[in-house]
């Protein structure tokens, strides 16, 4: 943060992306074309979770405390036996290139130059292995949308681990497209299709595979082939727990399940030997109506918080509300729409610029409330208010 103020405040640089979190959605709608900025400012239906995922936050207040030491400050945690910098995570978004050129490739980047995860999405726009070498020594999470095809999954899953993604992070909650009327409204489907070929479903398992069904390429009917990857991804059939064996014999690093908000669910990711969950309800863009996901968290946390990793997303966008999640027992937490606005807005370096400003964020809330590190981070600095009126 003292580079920050030092350039800012002090030799009079103002930021190209705003630090005002309540301004960076507007002006990322100024840089995008109309599907783009209403596929990630979207939500399921009326955006009721969307809005209650900040309203969760609100309901949450900090009580910070006084005339402590602060010089041995750190916000470096460990997860999975390894050490983080820090408690952020950059969370799975498909079709960046939607958003910059810059795509997948020029935020993992950026990730790594700030020391922040990147985590790939099936749906991404950059290859695998393209992301891998642009995230160099970054740490890197691989994001499945689960097929219905094990060997697909299969394939899938080799490339990511040859590729040193570390983690595999299953989400739940997206077996079936939700229902979303700001890109229904704006024809989400050839939306996609104007991606190209460069989304999952140019893994060589699936284009073997539609080459062989449909007897053209997937160069010359993309259209079909975009038709038969989200038939497979998004099939409206959902696994089941059972399921779960498959993917731990593909895999042997930890397996991590998002998209948790009940706590039976929590215990059933436990049950099945699963290494983590994250607590999100999908940034509001799958069920409308649902509960804040930070509600969810302290129950979950308190049911198997101390057997397996609690992470946690939804709602993210200033340093306290990353306090506020870990006082609630998260370890770390997944930040998605601010680091997407600011990498619409001035590709890479606009995406470093929001999760620099995160960081520095976290880092000064965190000592004036006079908490020195993650650890510290409980219930007792912590008071859930609600403010009648
Ligand atoms: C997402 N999210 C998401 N999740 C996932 O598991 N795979 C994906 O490909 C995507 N794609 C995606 C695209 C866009 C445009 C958005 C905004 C979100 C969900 C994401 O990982 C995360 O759960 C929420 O977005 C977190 O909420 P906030 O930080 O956006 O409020």
């Amino acid at each position: 943060q003292t580079e920050i103020y030092g350039q800012g405040a002090l030799m009079g640089i103002r930021p190209t992306v705003t630090t005002d979190p309540r301004l960076l959605e507007e002006q990322a709608r100024k840089s995008l074309g109309v599907r783009s900025f209403n596929y990630v400012s979207g939500g399921a239906g009326e955006k009721a979770t969307m809005d209650s995922n900040r309203l969760a936050f609100r309901q949450w207040k900090l009580i910070p405390r006084m005339m402590r030491n602060m010089e041995k400050q750190d916000v470096s945690i460990e997860l999975f036996g390894q050490k983080y910098d820090n408690p952020l995570i950059m969370a799975p978004v498909g079709v960046q290139s939607l958003f910059h050129e810059d795509k997948e490739t020029g935020l993992a980047e950026a990730c790594a130059e700030v020391g922040v995860p990147y985590t790939l999405s099936t749906a991404s726009t950059s290859s695998i292995e393209d992301v891998a070498s642009a995230s160099g020594d970054g740490k890197r999470w691989y994001q499945l949308y689960w097929p219905q095809d094990n060997e697909i999954t299969a394939s899938l899953l080799k490339r990511a681990k040859e590729n040193g993604y570390s983690v595999l992070v299953v989400t739940l909650d997206t077996w079936s497209l939700a229902w979303r009327p700001a890109d229904l409204d704006n024809a989400y489907i050839p939306f996609i299709k104007g991606v190209g070929n460069q989304v999952g479903f140019s893994d060589p398992v699936f284009r073997a595979k539609f080459e062989k069904e449909s007897g053209t390429t997937v160069e010359d009917d993309i259209v079909g082939a975009s038709r038969a990857w989200l038939a497979d991804v998004f099939s409206g059939r959902a696994h089941t727990w059972d399921d779960l064996a498959f993917l731990r014999e593909q895999w042997e690093g930890p397996i991590v399940l998002k998209g948790i908000q009940h706590v039976d669910d929590a215990k059933k990711a436990l049950e099945c030997g699963c290494d983590g969950i994250v607590v999100s309800n999908h940034g509001g863009r799958q069920v409308d109506g649902a509960i804040g996901s930070l509600e969810a968290l302290p129950e979950i946390v308190d049911a198997v918080g101390d057997k397996m990793t609690v992470l946690f997303d939804s709602g993210i966008r200033t340093g306290v509300d990353v306090i506020k999640a870990l006082c609630l027992g998260a370890q770390a937490v997944l930040v998605a729409r601010p680091v997407i606005y600011g990498l619409s807005i001035d590709g890479r370096n606009g995406a470093k610029q929001v999760l620099k400003g995160l960081l520095a964020d976290l880092w000064q809330s965190m000592s004036l409330s006079g908490i020195q590190n993650v650890a510290e981070c409980d219930r007792s600095k912590i008071r859930k208010v609600v403010y009648g009126g």
